[in-house]
């Protein structure tokens, strides 16, 4: 695929969601999952399914420190589950494959904001089911703030010059339906040549500042991109999955498998259009030819369009936030990830079996070793994990912050280290998995427990 293509369709913020204080001082969302049919110029309407919408969902927004409150209410016809993705919050909150949440049901998840500001996102997780669910429309960002990020001179007005940027690859059949065939076993799961952001296709974003930030969220089942400029024009990153970075990182490349964010802050010219792209994702994926992620593929994303008169940005600070190395020292476990086919450590995922039970306030290293030929992409529940290697180098400045998730590729060792600083609770687990929507369908997932000192 060549993605050229033509941007002539006004970019779609999703709205931010309203909501409410309860009596208790808690800040209520709500959410209904329901089916919809939205027209993508695809020939025809295509049936979705959205979250108080056609496709996608609103943008929830809280506070660190703020108590939310999230109504769920399940009106798609199937059992479903809303996760919190990148969200630290006790396991029966999570919104995985243990809170499903029946047809017509409504689940009401509450839990303390207590992590830095983030861009981190929501999506359903029913085992076996997720690919698809996500795939017809249900996602949507859950943007956190916090004190020290709100002071520092970054582009902050929400759908002005701070952006969601939400990146999906579709495949349309010539009806304007969904293809929503996932392909089968040994396969990465479907790649689409259609290209939608915020839910548009072939968007532009008219832009009113000199400079713009961007969140850009990979929400694909399968596809990992590697976003640039058509100019190669450089640009600030400055924050990962879970947060701000200590330092931005100038670069003009920024790759993203599914499942992780960049926040990005872009300088544009006056009357200019400036490309944003994602270039073939081949940085250590060669030897694959691009069969898995479409590493082949060259797609336009969003063009910016600056006006003519620009109101003045502030620079990008040299600082951003201070990152607490976490210090492998205080290590107390090391457990090892060996992911192969559609197996961790030789097993699939089993809703009965508990892998292992993490003790609260403990800091641990995992090591995560790719065996086969696919890139995986790794996702752990509960916590935001710092890289401390990639094949015995000092990982990159862009993973050198918070991160969640994050792409493993050939015959790679990543060791990371993560705290699990509190919410215990035997009986309920959090997951960890590939990310690559449909090999974790296909059982590529499995399930700890964080527990009390001594149980
Ligand atoms: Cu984004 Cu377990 O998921
Ligand atoms: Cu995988």
């Amino acid at each position: 695929t060549s993605g050229k293509v033509d941007f002539v369709n006004r970019l779609a913020v999703p709205p931010l969601a309203q909501s409410r204080i309860d009596d208790r001082g808690r800040r209520v969302f709500d959410l209904r999952a329901q089916p919809g049919r939205r027209d993508f110029g695809q020939g025809g309407p295509t049936d979705t399914w959205g979250f108080n919408g056609d496709y996608l969902g609103p943008t929830l927004r809280a506070n660190r420190g703020e108590q939310v409150v999230v109504n769920v209410v399940n009106g798609i016809g199937e059992p479903t589950s809303v996760h919190w993705h990148g969200m630290h919050l006790p396991a029966a909150m999570d919104g995985g494959p243990h809170q499903m949440v029946r047809p017509g049901a409504t689940w009401s998840p509450h839990w303390t904001v207590d992590q830095p500001a983030a861009t981190l996102w929501y999506h359903p997780h029913p085992h076996g089911r997720t690919a698809e669910h996500v795939y017809r429309g249900m996602a949507g960002m859950f943007l956190l703030d916090d004190e020290p990020s709100a002071g520092l001179p970054l582009p902050r007005r929400y759908g002005v010059d701070d952006i969601p940027v939400i990146v999906q690859d579709r495949k349309f059949e010539s009806d304007g339906r969904l293809d929503t065939d996932q392909g089968g076993i040994g396969g990465t799961g479907i790649l689409g040549d259609t290209l939608l952001v915020n839910g548009t296709v072939g968007p532009y974003l008219d832009v009113s500042t000199e400079r713009v930030r961007l969140r850009l969220l990979n929400g694909s089942n399968a596809r990992t991109y590697d976003f640039g400029f058509a100019d190669d024009r450089t640009f600030a990153l400055v924050g990962t999955d879970g947060g701000l970075l200590e330092r931005p990182h100038r670069t003009g490349r920024i790759r993203l498998s599914p499942g992780e964010r960049a926040e990005i802050v872009v300088t544009v010219r006056p009357a200019e259009r400036a490309v944003l792209r994602s270039y073939p994702p081949n940085q250590g994926l060669e030897f694959l030819g691009g069969r898995f992620t479409g590493g082949d593929d060259t797609f336009d994303v969003l063009e910016l369009r600056a006006g003519n008169r620009l109101a003045p940005s502030p620079e990008v600070p040299d600082r951003l936030t201070p990152v607490e190395r976490l210090d492998p020292a205080t290590a107390t476990e090391t457990r090892r990830f060996r992911l192969n086919g559609r197996e961790i450590n030789g097993r699939k995922m089993d809703l009965d079996r508990i892998d292992f039970a993490v003790t609260r306030g403990a800091t641990e290293i995992w090591e995560i070793e790719k065996q086969d030929a696919t890139p995986h992409s790794f996702h752990v529940h509960d916590v935001q994990f710092q890289v401390l290697s990639v094949d015995g180098r000092q990982p990159p400045p862009e993973l050198r912050g918070w991160k969640d998730t994050i792409l493993v590729t050939g015959g790679e060792e990543i060791r990371i280290i993560a705290r699990f600083a509190d919410h215990a609770d035997p009986n309920m687990p959090y997951m960890f998995h590939c990310h690559l929507l449909l090999h974790e369908d296909q059982g590529m997932m499995g399930q700890f427990v964080v527990v009390e000192p001594g149980q």
